[in-house]
This record gives structure tokens, C-alpha cells and sequence, in this order.
């Protein structure tokens, strides 16, 4: 746990760009637990003002103490909600400002075999990894277009989006998916100064990985996967976070449409270790 970190990388660097961290508005969702508390912390001590929004009001509360003294506004709501992307936005715009950088982390990653995959569960994952980015993106990017200042969003998409695993379907399909939608709406908004970049984490041990482990099934899968990776080991969310961050800032003023992977190499090939 790296909370104590400064971020690793220089907040704003970009010559010529105007806005700094401390004028900006970032709205992060899942910020109630692993990767999207770490952005929330992460974008916080770069200065930026932090709207935290999940469902899960008690992960929203530890989050909000821990970002201390940096300017944090709680937003407990259920992504799949209608009508919640302009809530949130409206939200931002009056308790703070208008959003600047959006980034839609909130995610589920169910296990169960196409064969058996009902097609409740293949909504769920798909409307909360897929629909919900890009309905909070849609309202994020109408308020930035309004006001004619830039902005950045970044997905949280997945090795699982171009490496395909047994019994996640729905999961692969949605990441797969949410790295096409960060390409379009790239090139869509482009014109509005909006850059749309994708971090794509590997393996994590987030609250909701160690707590998805709950067969011997799984628990095998979770080893090999691990086996799997040049780096040889699981990252760290820190290390997510600090990729969103430079997507989010103007060091990255001239990437848009790229899906960054973090993933200690995992989907650039195999590795023969052991
Ligand atoms: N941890 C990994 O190994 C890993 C790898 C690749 C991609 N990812 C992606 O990173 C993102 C975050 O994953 P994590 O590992 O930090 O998971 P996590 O379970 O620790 O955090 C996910 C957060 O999303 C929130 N959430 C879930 N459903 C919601 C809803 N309907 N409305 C509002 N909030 C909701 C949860 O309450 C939780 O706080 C996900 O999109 C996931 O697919 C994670």
C-alpha cells in the first residue's frame, strides 16, 4: 500500500497548457474500492478536486477520509440507474465545477461458463462496464463541450479485452468493447479537445479480485494467471493510478484513442517461467 506517495509523474507539464491540477474537476466512479480509490487518491494529490462516486456509501466514506485535506465531494449511487450520468454531472457543477477529466473505472468481473451464462448476469456486466462509461462520458462531454474548456477521459478497460480467458464472456466482450468506444468517441471529440485514452490493468488484488476467489476453481485460475506474467507478479493499484493520471494530465496533451496496458507484460506475449 502506497499511500503516501507523491505522484510519479509532473502535474501539468505541457507547455502552453493553462489549466493546472488545482483548477481541475475530476470525476472518478468505483472510487470506493481498490484501482478507483487509488485514481481518486492519485488525482487528489496532484491537486485536482475529486467528485467520488459508487454504491457502496461505506468504501466512499474511507476513501473521502483518506484523501485528507484535498477537495473531495462524496456521490453514492448505482451506476445502472437512470438518468444517475446527469446527476452526477449536475452534482459536480454545483458543489464544485464543471468536470474536466472523468474516469470510469466502476467494473464487475462475474465467472461463469458461457454455457451457463444467463442473460440477466450478460446485462448486468454489460450495461455496468459498457453502457454506464459511455452514457457518464456522453453527459461528461456534453458539459465540457458547453463550456469550450478541453478534457480527458479514461476508461478502465482490462487485459480480458484483447487476451480471451475461459467462463468470462460477458467480461471480455465489455472490455473488448469499452477499448472500440475509447477508439470512436476519440476521434468524435476530438474536434472538442476532449482526449478519450483506456488504461488497461493486468492482474491486481483489489478487494473484488481476492474476493471473487471463492472456488478451488478459481483460486487455480488466479495461479496461473500469475505464472503467466514476464514481470512475475501481480500489480499494484498505485501502479493503475499512476497511468490514469498521465493520461489525465497534459503530459499526455497529444494521446488520445490509446488503450495504455499496465499489466507487467501479460498481454504482450506468454512467458515459459518454471
Ligand atoms: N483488479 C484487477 O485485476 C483488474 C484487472 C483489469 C481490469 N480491472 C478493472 O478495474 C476496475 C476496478 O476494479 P477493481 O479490481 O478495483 O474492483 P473492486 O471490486 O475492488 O472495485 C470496483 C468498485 O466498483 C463499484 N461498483 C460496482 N458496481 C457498481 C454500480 N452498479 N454502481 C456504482 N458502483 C459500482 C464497487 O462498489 C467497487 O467499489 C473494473 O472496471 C475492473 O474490470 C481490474
Amino acid at each position: 500500500m502506497m499511500d503516501a506517495r507523491t505522484p510519479a509523474l509532473p502535474a501539468w507539464s505541457g507547455e502552453g497548457e493553462q489549466a493546472k491540477w488545482e483548477d481541475r474537476t475530476a470525476i472518478i466512479t468505483g472510487a470506493a474500492s481498490g484501482i478507483g480509490r487509488e485514481a481518486s487518491l492519485a488525482l487528489s494529490r496532484a491537486g485536482a478536486r475529486v467528485v467520488l462516486v459508487d454504491r457502496d456509501k461505506g468504501g466512499l466514506e474511507e476513501t473521502r477520509s483518506l484523501v485528507g485535506s484535498g477537495q473531495a465531494l462524496v456521490f453514492l449511487a448505482d451506476l445502472l440507474e437512470a438518468g444517475v450520468e446527469n446527476a452526477i454531472v449536475d452534482e459536480a457543477l454545483e458543489k464544485f465545477a464543471s468536470p474536466d477529466i472523468l474516469v470510469n473505472c466502476a467494473g464487475v468481473f462475474p465467472t461463469r461458463p458461457a454455457l451457463d451464462l444467463p442473460v440477466q448476469e450478460w446485462d448486468g456486466v454489460l450495461n455496468l462496464n459498457l453502457r454506464a462509461p459511455f452514457l457518464l462520458s456522453q453527459a461528461v462531454a456534453r458539459q465540457i463541450v458547453s463550456t469550450g474548456r478541453s478534457g480527458s477521459i479514461v476508461n478502465i478497460a482490462s487485459t480480458a479485452g484483447v487476451v480471451a480467458r475461459p467462463r468470462v464472456a460477458h467480461y471480455c466482450a465489455s472490455k473488448a468493447a469499452l477499448i472500440m468506444l475509447t477508439k470512436v468517441l476519440a476521434i468524435e471529440w476530438a474536434e472538442h479537445n476532449i482526449r478519450v485514452n483506456a488504461v488497461a490493468p493486468g492482474l491486481v488484488e483489489t478487494p473484488g479480485v481476492t474476493g471473487s476467489l471463492t472456488t478451488e476453481e478459481d483460486e487455480h485460475e488466479h495461479q496461473q494467471k500469475l505464472a503467466k506474467i514476464p514481470l512475475a507478479r501481480s500489480g499494484e493499484p498505485w501502479e493503475i493510478a499512476d497511468a490514469v493520471v498521465f493520461l489525465a494530465s497534459s503530459a499526455a496533451s497529444y494521446v488520445t484513442g490509446h488503450t495504455l496496458f499496465v499489466d507487467g507484460g501479460y498481454s504482450a506475449g506468454h512467458t515459459f517461467r518454471g
